[in-house]
Formats: structure tokens, sequence, C-alpha cells
């Protein structure tokens, strides 16, 4: 049988802090047997913003030439996408936002070129934010409205979030409880179900 194929994003410009911490959580604990994850920091990468020339309304694709091909590549042939980014200014932070931003080329494909695009094929979408202010039961409400357009964008079910406050006083690193929920989700990863958590 194939293994299932994960992608996980990497959307903070610091390369080892919450962010990162969180996602490796899950990460690490995914069993090799039955998966392969590829997992990309946006930082190493040079994706442009995408600049609404409407090309991707006329033809199928992206005029811009940049290592979005790659992550376009493996939204393509992903069953799981992951992705983890910090909560800038209420929402996703523009390193993460440029890369969602560019997947207007499969909302053009579908609605503006009435193509399918992965319609019927059953795959997840994760999303992991940290936010370094206190617990208030909205500060990630901003971030979800995005990632659910995104996951629909890309034809994924949006079936989990795991936010983590307050990052700025206690570092994911830690806090061993949030882990441990993290690492529980990894082990877990073919079967999980819904789940809204914040921490
Ligand atoms: C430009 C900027 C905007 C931020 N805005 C928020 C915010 O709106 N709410 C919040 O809780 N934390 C905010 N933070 C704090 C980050 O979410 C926090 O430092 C987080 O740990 C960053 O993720 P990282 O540690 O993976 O880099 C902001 C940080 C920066 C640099």
């Amino acid at each position: 049988m194939d293994r299932t194929k994960i992608l996980a994003i990497m959307g903070s410009p610091r390369i080892n802090k919450n962010t990162n911490i969180a996602l490796e959580s899950i990460l690490n604990e995914i069993k090799e047997d039955n998966c392969v994850v590829t997992k990309y920091n946006l930082m190493d990468l040079n994706i442009s913003h995408c600049t609404g020339c409407e090309y991707c309304g006329i033809k199928e694709g992206c005029t811009q030439k940049d290592d979005m091909d790659i992550i376009y590549n493996e939204f393509d042939n992903s069953d799981i996408i992951i992705f983890a980014a910090p909560l800038y200014f209420n929402s996703v932070n523009s390193l993460s936002k440029a890369v969602i931003d560019r997947c207007q080329k499969y909302w053009s494909l579908k609605y503006s070129l009435g193509e399918d695009y992965k319609r019927y094929d059953d795959r997840k979408g994760i999303f992991i934010s940290v936010g370094g202010a206190p617990y208030t039961h909205d500060q990630f409400l901003g971030s979800i409205p995005v990632m659910d357009y995104f996951f629909r964008a890309v034809n994924a079910d949006y079936i989990g979030n795991y936010f983590i406050s307050n990052t700025d006083k206690v570092s994911v690193k830690d806090n061993k409880d949030v882990r441990e929920e993290l690492k529980d989700i990894g082990r877990n990863i073919l079967d999980i179900k819904e789940f809204h958590i914040h921490k």
C-alpha cells in the first residue's frame, strides 16, 4: 500500500522557535512505515506575493516562476497538509499568507475555468498556530476564516486547529503538556477526528 504523504509547512521566520517546535512535536511522532513526511521552512524558500495579475483566471497556472512551484507540486500530491504559522496582528503572518494568496490559482482553476482540482480526493488539513499574548478566547479567530478559505481552495477537509497562547512568556519548548498533546496528534495522524484545541 502507498504510504500517506504528509506535507508540513513551517511559516515562522524564526526557524527554531515556538511554531517550529510545535510542528516538530507532531512530525517526530509520525510513523515512517506508513507515512512519508515532507517539510518546508518558508524562510528557506523564495516565494513572491500574488500580484493579482488575473492570469490564472484566464489560463491554468501562475505567471510567477519561483519556489511556489515546489509547494504547488506538494499540494498536488499530498494527502495531509499541516500548516503551522504564528499569529501576527491577529492573523497568519505574511510569510504564510504569501503562500495562501498564491493559491488563488486553485480557486481560479475551479471557479473561473470550471475545472476539477482533487475535488473527489479525500485529504485533510490541520492548522497549528502560536500567539505570544496571554490567552483570550478570540485570540486566533482572525486566522480561522483565512485557513478555512485556503483549505477549501486546495480541497482539503479542515479537520483541526491547535492554538497555543502566551508563547512570549511560556515557550512551547517549556510547555510539556502542550508538547505531549501535539505528540498524540502525530501518533494518531491517520485516524484523527476533528479537533479544536486552544491552550
Ligand atoms: C509582527 C508581529 C505581530 C504579532 N502579533 C501578535 C498578535 O496579534 N497576537 C499575539 O498573541 N501575538 C502576536 N505576536 C507574537 C507572536 O505570535 C509570538 O512571538 C510567537 O511566538 C511567534 O512565533 P515563533 O515563536 O514561532 O516565531 C506578534 C509578533 C510579531 C513579530
